[in-house]
């Protein structure tokens, strides 16, 4: 999602004069892109920004801005307690950047950090700065209309717009031409895209397999589904299109019904499993990933049992785990006491995480002796001499190069593993 935004901001600078610099030392203006999901999130921001207080020093012309969540949640804290920020700018406010920073340039503290019922961005075609030629992210919704009872996004990202399927088509079809060969489709919850135009309503099924249609070169991803959204409908259009990759991201959040429901989230611990059922029976083979949180309000052992099971059960591919921080003015926050001691959090992660590990092997040892059409990303991080890319299923695989290069598909024979990693070779 930030990098989705950064992207944004970066178009919006560049009508405005402004090019990218590769280092923090020469630039005259460094924007920080922040999150607010969790606290380790905001905490690494104040870090960061105590660490430009030297470059601050050194280049008296360097303005610093702060844009994103934190901005949105903070602003008063940010501006009071850091001399270092000079402007602050919401996720709805990218337009007026060159404003703030003329503000700021003429001396004054500039804060936009209203939230839109409209804004999506839709006409802005991102500057792809993060990006390799191959794989580009596409915004499709913004903000959340879950109130999911921990969760800060909907307050600081606002209301769950839609954006313009002609726009985030004419965005796709501008990547294949430029040569992208993949794109992963961004919102919250990308099962509740809903665009109402003349009394008609297009929806993320409909959508994404517009988006199949443009190109079969180009692969397409979507994060992240909910459960108590995600259609039949849906998983059947995935499996009708070879490119739609098999790889669904489902965040469970816990395995207990109990919690589930102090969550928020809208499906209990069957409802989820009704789900995982239905993704395996209409698109088999399909990869399944989560998210986690342990150490919830009231969490107990047996909450915690749960969520193993689960996990267990449904055999993840992968999964993002987290232990669980009050946000301030969630409703979790207000209404639920955060009684699960630190201690007993941390034993809950690290029981999910070493469970996660053993899953995760096992789904990569399945596929050794197996072949896999890989989209090739780059060079491996370690050597020059081997190529990295995905499988449909999201399995990072690498190979050695030959004469092969990114963006090409390329199959590939899996021979080893490690836990993160398959190793094979071009057949
Ligand atoms: N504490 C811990 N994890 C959280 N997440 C969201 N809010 C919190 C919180 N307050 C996690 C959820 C979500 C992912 C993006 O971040 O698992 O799916
Ligand atoms: Fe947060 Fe729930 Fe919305 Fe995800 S679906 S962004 S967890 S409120």
């Amino acid at each position: 999602m930030n990098v989705a935004d950064s992207e944004v901001v970066a178009s919006i600078l560049s009508e405005s004069g402004f090019y990218p610099s590769a280092e923090a030392d020469n630039a005259d203006l460094i924007l920080i892109n922040t999150c607010s999901i969790r606290e380790n999130a905001e905490q690494r921001i104040w870090n960061r920004l105590k660490a430009l207080r030297h470059l601050k020093k050194k280049n008296k012309r360097l303005k610093v801005g702060l844009i994103g969540c934190m901005a949105e949640r903070l602003r008063e804290k940010i501006l009071e307690a850091e001399q270092l920020v000079d402007f602050i700018a919401g996720p709805d406010a990218y337009r007026e950047l060159p404003f703030l920073i003329a503000e700021a340039e003429s001396g004054h503290k500039a804060v936009n950090v209203l939230l839109s019922r409209e804004e999506t961005y839709s006409d802005i075609s991102p500057v792809r700065i993060a990006a390799d030629g191959v794989s580009a992210f596409v915004s499709i919704t913004r903000g959340c209309n879950n109130m999911c009872s921990y969760c800060v996004v909907p307050y600081v990202r606002g209301k769950e717009r839609s954006r313009d399927p002609a726009s985030v088509l004419r965005e796709v079809r501008e990547l294949a031409e430029a040569g992208y060969r993949e794109v992963t489709l961004l919102g919250q919850n990308v099962d509740s895209y809903n665009w109402i135009s003349d009394g008609s309503a297009s929806s993320f099924p409909w959508l994404i397999e517009q988006v199949a249609r443009v190109s079969s070169l180009l692969r397409v991803r979507f994060s992240t589904s909910h459960p108590k959204d995600i259609s039949d409908a849906l998983l059947r259009t995935i499996a009708r299109y070879d490119n739609i990759c098999k790889h669904i991201h489902l965040p469970a959040q816990s395995g207990s019904s109990r919690i589930l429901k102090l969550m928020n989230r809208g499906y209990d611990r069957e409802g989820y499993m009704a789900r995982i059922e239905a993704i395996r029976s209409i698109i088999p083979g399909c990869a399944i990933s989560t998210d986690m949180i342990a150490g919830f309000c009231t969490e107990t052992d047996e909450d915690h049992n749960a969520s193993l099971s689960l996990m267990e059960w449904a055999g993840f591919d992968f999964a993002y785990m987290f232990r669980y921080s009050e946000r301030p003015g969630t409703g979790a926050a207000r209404k639920l006491k955060d009684d699960v001691p630190e201690n007993v959090k941390n034993a809950r992660l690290n029981d999910i995480i070493s469970l996660q590990n053993k899953l995760s092997a096992k789904s990569k040892k399945v596929e050794i002796g197996k072949v896999f059409e890989v989209l090739i990303e780059g060079f491996s991080k370690r050597s020059d001499k081997f190529l990295t890319g995905r499988t449909s299923h999201n399995k990072v695989v690498v190979f050695p190069k030959e004469d092969k290069t990114s963006g090409e598909y390329v199959r590939v024979m899996i021979e080893k593993c490690t836990p993160a990693t398959l190793i094979g070779k071009i057949i």
